[in-house]
């Protein structure tokens, strides 16, 4: 790309444009004129960002076009924040109970004086969902305060006490709050009171972050600002020109302050930050009284931390004032996937990521953070919450997944994160730099080998071996072998969809006791049992157990047609699992011979060649398809 310096010039004059219409600049006289045009500008932080989280849009989840989302979702409504949507993947309910937090803060209830609490594991995106709340601010429409003001003050503070009720009138809006020190001096030296002619200005937001703070050295200057020991030789104590007020109240004033693993500060600390919220001012260095500060505090740290806090109890007053939002890992498969697709998307990764590896990678992480239960394996408990339907000996189990959850209530709180999967895309890519490829293979001997050497329990650490050696790789050969045959397959969809309709023709005429029409010669045929039967062994079904399965399916289907939904090999999930093994049988020695040979004669050329062109179409790369297909030659078909 060649850009010349008139495009660099014209970028940055465009930008100066548009930042210009959003400098205004003028007196207080001024900014009553803008609050009269538009009240909106004197917005709090808490409904500035309910209104920032709102402005996208929200909507229903079931509204989804995706089967699985509609079959989990369908007797528990929950709303999908678009603000939050392209970035935040499983975690809708956390999502909503957030915007609910600013919506009641928003109308000044209790939770607009309580600090909102993210509570969970690593990785669970506590510091992404802030940071996300951050850029909301950051990109909002800039805000008005007193120019020159450290802590970004709200002009209306200057209306004199006595006057406010009829200013509020007027304009139409809540004033609260008083001047901080510095504007205050300022207002009096400066302006003689004359409150009119104090320049108002336009600008963007700021952040105050609290890292957590050494406890040997827990200065609340990092909160609250200091005296500037250099002026107090020029100015007398308790000017406030001696304040330098740049703490993470003063500069998060009038928009977010943000702690960072919050409980590992004194108490001291907290109740600087609990004063905030509750009573919304904090105190000024020295001698300078308490200064109001209007300010969303959103804190985060992790479930030990919280509950060595909470196990104290001389900490009631604090917990009080707190809003816990639980933020646990994801659950959901498909939606794991994303969280990886994403992190990979904004991050220096561009390797080839073959089919199937990042949902490897994320059945793992999902195995280890659900809690066994007794009504079936943890695989199949994977897949019901992933919205799936799990057939069992020819029916769909029916398995509450609502029950599920509601036995496992500290699910999704502990297990592996997603920072260790990342680690193991990384560390897989670094095996195989050359081939500049990751797949399902090479990342779970990154994921085995992380686990042997990751500081784990021993007996957690025996369980997530097991997950990777024998759970998911069952899986992925069950997985492979699909892709194997879709591969060998000419138009392996059409034939599904033929071996479907074949079915639904014979097992109607079967359990209607009618004939079947040949399509194409129109002949009369008695249905085809020899061909029923080929189809419903693959998952099972033989002897008596066939006659009610033919019921089954053509019941279901005659209901699915009915609501007006277009019927596939798919819409029945046992026959779909049938249909797809019956091609999977039909090509599975074919597969094996010509995969597992050394030498192949023309014809086993051909037929490879036509499989090896068909994976490269569907995904693969020149060096992945290799190693699968040795995976495959290896690990299938064993002899
Ligand atoms: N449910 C999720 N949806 C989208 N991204 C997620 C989710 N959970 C974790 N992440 C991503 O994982 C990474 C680690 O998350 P982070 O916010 O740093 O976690 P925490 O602060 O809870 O330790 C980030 O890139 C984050 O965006
Ligand atoms: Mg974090």
């Amino acid at each position: 790309m060649q850009q010349d310096k008139g495009t660099f010039e014209k970028l940055i004059q465009e930008d100066r444009a548009a930042r210009d219409v959003q400098s205004w600049r003028g007196t207080f006289l001024d900014y009553l004129e803008c609050i009269k045009a538009t009240p909106d500008v004197t917005k709090l932080a808490h409904a500035r960002l309910h209104e920032i989280i709102l402005r996208t849009g929200v909507r229903d989840i079931g509204e989804s076009d995706d089967a699985r989302v509609k079959r989990l979702f369908k007797d528990e409504p929950v709303k999908v924040y678009e603000f939050f949507a392209d970035e935040f993947f499983g975690i809708e309910k956390v999502v909503a109970q957030i915007a609910r937090y600013f919506h009641s803060a928003a109308l000044k209830g209790e939770e607009s004086r309580q600090v909102l609490y993210l509570m969970g594991p690593v990785g669970s995106g506590k510091s992404s969902l802030v940071e996300k709340l951050q850029h909301g601010l950051e990109n909002s429409e800039p805000f008005y305060d007193i120019e020159g003001c450290p802590m970004n003050e709200d002009p209306l503070h200057l209306i004199p006490r006595h006057l406010r009720r009829e200013f509020e009138k007027m304009l139409g809006v809540h004033i609260e709050g008083d001047l901080c020190p510095v504007c205050r001096f300022r207002l009096k030296e400066e302006f003689g009171g004359r409150y009119e002619e104090v320049p108002v200005a336009m600008r963007t937001f700021s952040i105050g972050v609290v890292p957590p703070v050494d406890p040997n050295n827990q200065d609340t200057s990092v909160l609250i600002g200091s005296e500037d020991i250099s002026k107090l030789d020029i100015y007398s104590e308790g000017d406030p020109r001696v304040l330098d007020l740049d703490g993470a109240l003063n500069v998060g004033n009038r928009g977010m302050v943000e702690f960072i693993e919050v409980f590992k500060n004194e108490t001291e600390y907290l109740h600087a930050m609990i004063t905030a919220t509750q009573e919304k001012v904090i105190p000024a260095p020295g001698r300078h009284g308490m200064v109001y500060v209007d300010t969303v505090i959103v804190a985060h740290s992790n479930e030990a931390e919280w509950q060595k806090f909470k196990a104290d109890h001389t900490n009631e007053a604090i917990l009080d004032r707190i809003v816990v939002i639980k933020v646990p890992y994801n659950l959901r498969l498909s939606e794991e996937v994303k969280i990886y697709q994403k992190i990979i998307r904004n991050s220096d990764f561009h390797a080839h990521v073959a089919p199937h590896t990042l949902e490897i990678a994320s059945m793992f992480a999902i195995l280890s953070r659900l809690e066994p239960t007794t009504k079936c394996d943890l695989m199949t408990k994977l897949k019901l919450y992933n919205g799936e339907e799990v057939v069992e000996k020819g029916k769909t189990k029916k398995i509450d997944v609502h029950e599920l959850r509601d036995d496992a209530k500290r699910e999704g709180m502990t297990g592996i994160s997603t920072r260790f999967i990342m680690k193991a895309l990384d560390n897989a890519l670094s095996d195989n730099i050359s081939g500049n490829c990751i797949n399902p293979i090479t990342v779970r001997e990154a994921l085995i080998n992380m686990t042997k050497e990751a500081d784990l329990p021993d007996d957690t650490r025996k369980q997530y071996l097991d997950f990777l050696q024998d759970v998911l790789h069952k899986e992925y050969l069950d997985v492979v072998e699909k892709e194997i045959t879709k591969a060998f397959v000419y138009s392996y969809q059409e034939q599904a969809e033929s071996l479907f309709q074949n079915y639904l023709d014979h097992a109607e005429a079967y359990v209607n006791k009618t004939k079947v029409k040949d399509r194409n010669t129109k002949e009369e045929l008695q249905p085809d049992e020899g061909f029923l039967k080929s189809i419903e062994e693959q998952i099972a079904i033989i002897g008596s157990a066939a006659e009610g399965f033919r019921q089954e399916v053509i019941a279901y289907l005659w209901a699915a047609s009915r609501r007006g939904e277009r019927v596939s090999y798919r819409s029945y999930e046992p026959l779909k699992e049938a249909i797809e093994k019956k091609l999977m049988t039909s090509v599975r020695d074919i597969s094996r011979i010509i995969t597992k040979a050394r030498t192949r004669d023309e014809e086993q050329t051909d037929k490879y060649d036509a499989m090896v062109k068909n994976l490269l179409t569907n995904g693969y790369c020149e060096s992945c398809v290799d190693v699968v297909l040795k995976y495959a030659a290896n690990n299938l078909w064993k002899d």
